[in-house]
């Protein structure tokens, strides 16, 4: 038997991922950027082993305790260009064990709520291709395997890096240059801290892929955002980075999570991530900002009413206190870390 361990962070984009030209080989309709969240607070740890001991008779996932299916196109695309890569490796050279053959088993653990919106998808196919990629010892880099990764779930090519990533979507009709790249390592700002609200943490409502494919084909804003919102807003956003200016981070991120749920509103039928408090989250986070004269925060909604909130290390003290004035009476409330799993979907902040 053969085994390995293991972990992969959540990103989260703060330039979206909404729409795909391709929903086979998962290729988007735009650009998108994120941020990795630090492996210390969310991860996926996967453990891969394969064996062709009578146990192991099937490939099998287990998540978070549970058996899953792999039989989604999604997953079989990713074991299949793995395997396809390995056995390519043993053919060429006969001293390597034939392991390509045999069936693998995967297991997974989310150290926070499962497709609640807190990109779990990312984070998992990442642990699982960067895991197979690693027991088969590929000699396949970061790019590479987040091409592979992408098959599985668009936003989970981002995560196969740390810090500020770009997943470029690339003009090919084969997607081989559809693939995250490192706009700059985490070491490069380090002050950038992520503040989670989880408002809910059921699953959610509409998943990512019908959501998108709804709006793609319904939504008349979507093709206006695609063509002439993302394409400059990935420049200044890429530009905010390198050169470390929150202010216009924090405008970019708010302004592309307001255009994104923008287009699902205008798909038809509505689709409604954000709830009541979601939007006192954003009223809050608006006031916070005017308040000091500059932007001190940012929030930024994925497919879900959960908030991820960015500031600098330096407003730490103002942002949290902020955020613990309205949020800390409430039962579950992390002080330290300002996570939040029990926050209702009523409460009164104005
Ligand atoms: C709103 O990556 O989950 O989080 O490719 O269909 O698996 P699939 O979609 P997924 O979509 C993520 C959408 C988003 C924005 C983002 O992460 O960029």
């Amino acid at each position: 038997m053969y085994s390995v361990s293991v972990t992969a962070p959540v990103n989260i984009a703060t330039l979206k991922y909404w729409g795909k030209r391709d929903s086979v080989l998962n290729l988007p309709t735009n650009s998108s950027i994120s941020v990795t969240l630090s492996q210390d607070d969310l991860k996926t740890t996967t453990t891969v082993s394969c064996s062709d001991s009578e146990s192991y008779s099937v490939d099998q996932l287990y998540l978070n305790g549970k058996l899953e299916s792999l039989e989604s196109l999604r997953s079989q695309k990713c074991l299949g260009e793995l395997r396809k890569y390995r056995s390519e490796m043993e053919a060429k050279d006969g001293s390597l064990p034939r392991i390509s053959e045999w069936p693998l088993r995967i297991v997974s653990v989310n150290n926070f709520p499962t497709a609640a919106g807190l990109a779990s998808s990312a984070a998992g196919y990442a642990a699982m291709v960067y895991g197979i990629a690693r027991l088969y010892r590929l000699p396949l880099d970061r790019s590479e395997l987040s091409k592979i990764a992408r098959q599985g779930s668009g936003s989970a090519c981002r995560s196969l890096y740390g810090g500020f990533v770009a997943w470029e979507m690339g003009s090919k009709k084969d997607g081989t240059d559809s693939r995250a790249v490192q706009i700059a390592d985490v070491g490069h700002w380090p002050g950038i801290r992520a503040a989670i609200l989880v408002v809910s943490a059921s699953k959610k409502e509409v998943p990512s892929t019908g959501g998108m494919q709804l709006t793609v084909g319904s939504s008349d804003l979507f093709e206006y955002r695609v063509k002439n919102v993302v394409p400059p807003r990935y420049k200044e956003m890429e530009q905010s980075i390198i050169k470390k200016n929150f202010e216009k981070f924090a405008e970019l991120t708010m302004r592309d999570s307001n255009s994104f749920h923008a287009v699902c509103l205008d798909s038809y039928p509505p689709i409604f991530y954000m709830n009541d408090t979601s939007k006192r989250i954003v009223k809050l986070i608006n006031e916070l900002n005017k308040s000091q004269g500059r932007n001190v925060a940012a929030y930024t909604f994925d497919a879900g009413p959960n908030a991820v909130i960015y500031y600098e290390e330096k407003d730490e003290h103002l942002v949290l206190g902020v955020l613990n004035e309205f949020f800390g009476h409430l039962p579950g409330w992390d002080k330290k870390r300002s996570i939040n799993y029990s926050l209702p979907d009523r409460f009164p902040i104005d």
